[in-house]
């Protein structure tokens, strides 16, 4: 068997690859695992590092927008797992260019490939954050899609590229949607590697507008678990969501990163809130429940102190990517 890892040398792409050739899923052992990646300020050799001897990895630097690219790697696939994107939101504020280039051309590219070399198999990988903003419950995969900010329109758009290919080709596709994770090889401009990398050196943590925003916090590794489900039991065309972390305000997120690192309250810098912030993500988890038994594993206390003491061990790993 062989699998395609597109963005596999970034956060949740490299974990993916590492608990794969690791045997952490037991009964899917590709012969062949390709990284396809771009290796963007994203993308990162050091994330492959613990698996780089594996004889089975092989790392394709490319671009998944550059069909001659995708065209070299596609066949043979029997099945691809799309992680490959630009994803941090601020960016995409700043600038949403690459965003569409990357999230939708670029998925568009994988799919019309995967099609012309008849891929059995092909998972996207998206984000709660197509569904926009809620104050109360949460959403069902049927919920009518209302991103807010760029990156979750480009995201939104390659959702429906997916589903497109299956309603219109017949494509095996199925799409994840999960809410924010955190762990060990995160690039220390999200929220957790930032705060707990600055408090680590003394410094202060911006903490946007009141503090009162909701992030679902799931461990990285009960993300790839859910996606594993998916790839091997989630039906063509469908979409699941992926969630059931802890629901934290930003507040009370850094009170707790405070607490891990032995910082108090006068590390917090208040700082202007985000455009367009969304208030509250929140997915209904049910129906990955019901059909493939996903339960998330890792609860927040144990996965924070863990990911904290990471970040504290492997300053060599993120004191790089924080100067540049
Ligand atoms: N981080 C989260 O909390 C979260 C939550 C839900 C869904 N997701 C989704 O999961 C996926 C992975 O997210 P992440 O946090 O690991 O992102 P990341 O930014 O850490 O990694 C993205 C990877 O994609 C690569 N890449 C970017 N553009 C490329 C291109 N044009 N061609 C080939 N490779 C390219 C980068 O080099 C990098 O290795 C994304 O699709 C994201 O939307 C992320």
């Amino acid at each position: 068997m062989r699998v395609l890892v597109t963005g596999g040398a970034g956060f949740i792409g490299s974990n993916y690859v590492r608990k794969v050739l690791g045997g952490a899923y037991p009964g899917f052992e590709p012969d062949e695992l390709v990284v396809l990646d771009k290796f963007t300020y994203a993308g990162n050799r050091a994330n492959l590092a613990p698996v780089e001897q594996d004889a089975r990895l092989r790392i394709a630097v490319g671009d998944i927008c550059d069909p001659a690219v995708v065209k070299q790697e596609m066949p043979g696939t029997d099945v691809v797992v799309h992680f490959a994107a630009e994803s941090h939101v601020d960016r995409s504020i700043a600038g949403s260019a690459e965003f569409v280039m990357t999230n939708v051309v670029g998925t568009q590219t994988l799919l019309q490939a995967a099609l012309e070399c008849d891929v059995p198999r092909f998972v996207h990988v998206s984000t709660d954050e197509v569904y926009g903003s809620i104050d109360h419950g949460s959403w069902p995969e049927d919920h009518p899609l209302a991103p807010n900010s760029p990156y979750a329109a480009s995201k939104a758009s390659s959702d429906l590229l997916a589903r497109a290919f299956h309603t219109t080709h017949g494509l095996n596709v199925s799409i994840t949607r999960c809410s924010n994770n955190y762990g060990p090889y995160q690039y220390p401009e999200k929220v957790i590697p930032l705060f707990v990398t600055n408090l680590i050196d003394g410094l202060s943590v911006p903490l946007y507008g009141d503090g009162g925003n909701i992030r679902d916090w799931l461990h990285v590794d009960d993300h790839c678990r859910g996606i594993q489900l998916v790839v091997e039991g989630g039906r063509a065309g469908e979409v699941y969501n992926i969630g059931g972390g802890t629901e934290l305000t930003n507040r009370e997120l850094t009170e707790r990163l405070l607490k891990a690192t032995g910082r108090n309250e006068s590390a917090i810098r208040r700082v202007t809130d985000r455009k367009g912030h969304d208030r509250r993500y929140s997915v209904d988890i049910a129906k990955i429940t019901r059909e493939l038994g996903y339960q998330p594993q890792v609860d927040i206390e144990t996965g924070l102190a863990e990911t904290v003491e990471w970040y504290q061990r492997n300053r060599r790993w993120w004191e790089p990517l924080k100067n540049c």
